[in-house]
């Protein structure tokens, strides 16, 4: 799997950086996020979010007392945070992964907690996979990976531009 590397200084330019990758979608994708607490998970979700055409007076938070929420964009975008389950099966009853392929944008927090959500092991599972690593206070490496042909022509095109 080939890998790209983006270096942000700010949580701004992870925003950015994540929202001309929302800009280039045009189809259902999932974007599988990882990293350690507080590396920049849910400020790449809003990065998303922007770029999809999520109103700006819709707050992008990570989803608390659900599972998941659910902003309209240019495409439905569903943001998930596995950090809230206890059990991979809490997802079945939220409908589990048919959401995951149904007709939107998923974002996933934490989406390496449980291998059998995640489908992680190495990145397994379709879509885009992004680890935000914490180099420094304000330093973050941005390790971008593409499971499958929608994925890897989304990050072709995201590094071309
Ligand atoms: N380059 C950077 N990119 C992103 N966030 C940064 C950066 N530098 C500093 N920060 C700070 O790191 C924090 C990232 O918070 P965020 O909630 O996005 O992390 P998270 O990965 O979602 O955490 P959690 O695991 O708790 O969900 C913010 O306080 C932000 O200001
Ligand atoms: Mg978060």
């Amino acid at each position: 799997m080939s890998e790209r590397v983006v270096v942000t200084v700010s949580p701004e330019e992870t925003r950015a950086f994540a929202r001309s990758l929302g800009e280039q979608l045009d189809k259902p994708l999932t974007i599988w996020l990882s990293g350690p607490l507080g590396a920049g998970k849910t400020c790449f979700a809003q990065g998303v979010a922007a770029g999809l055409g999520v109103p700006p007076d819709e707050p992008v938070v990570s989803p608390s007392y659900t599972l998941m929420n659910l902003y309209q964009g240019r495409l439905p975008l569903y943001h998930f945070d596995y950090y809230r389950l206890s059990h991979p099966d809490e997802l079945d009853d939220l409908g589990g992964d048919e959401f995951i392929e149904d007709g939107g944008v998923s974002v996933v927090e934490w989406a390496d907690r449980f291998d059998r959500c995640a489908g992680y092991g190495g990145g397994a599972r379709a879509g885009v996979h992004i680890e935000l690593k914490i180099v420094a206070a304000s330093r973050r490496e941005i390790v971008c990976r593409a499971c499958g042909t929608d994925a890897e022509v989304l990050l072709s095109r995201l590094f071309a531009a």
